[in-house]
């Protein structure tokens, strides 16, 4: 059960519908450690070197409108399988699909419009951290309250 890093965004529709503060809690109250936290303008060259999977696809122009018509908030969050943790807390791609419970579930209707992004993977992880914060924009250090959160031998 590896301790990892991954990368959230809090996609622009989160932010103008106010939603920041109750997603952020959820990630919070989880117990996993933020680890870098701040408030960006995506621009199209982030978005494309982002979505790198999904620029030819028919739905990426779209997609890249969205994700630059306003701020997003970029969450670098850390705890055991934490990108796991955070996919299963986001729940699927369409908000209509998404079980109650989970964020995707319980605040959206949309496929586009679901609210936040998660890296799928160690190797997505890597890579969009290092798109979206510089080294010393990311904290170290243990924090008191891990002791709390989960057995030393569990991650
Ligand atoms: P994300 O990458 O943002 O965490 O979302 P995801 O893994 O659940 O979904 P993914 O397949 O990677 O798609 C990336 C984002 O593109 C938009 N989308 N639009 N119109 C469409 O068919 C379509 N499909 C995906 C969504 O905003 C999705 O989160
Ligand atoms: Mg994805």
């Amino acid at each position: 059960m590896p301790l990892e890093r991954t990368l959230v965004l809090l996609k622009p529709d989160a932010v103008a519908r106010r939603l920041v503060g109750d997603i952020l809690a959820r990630f919070d109250r989880k117990g996993l450690k933020f680890v870098g936290l701040k408030l960006i303008q995506v621009t199209p060259e982030l978005s494309r070197a982002h979505y790198a999977e999904h620029v030819n696809k028919p739905f990426y122009p779209q997609l890249e409108s969205f994700i630059t018509s306003g701020p997003v908030v970029a969450v670098a969050l850390e705890g055991p399988d934490a990108i796991a943790v955070v996919r299963g807390m986001m729940g699927p791609t369409n908000g209509r699909s998404a079980a109650p419970g989970t964020i995707r579930g319980d605040f959206g209707v949309s496929r586009q419009m679901n609210l936040v992004h998660g890296s799928d993977g160690p190797e997505a992880a890597t890579r969009e951290l290092e798109l979206y914060f510089q080294p010393h924009e990311l904290v170290d250090g243990k924090s008191p309250l891990t002791d709390w959160l989960y057995a030393a031998d569990e991650a």
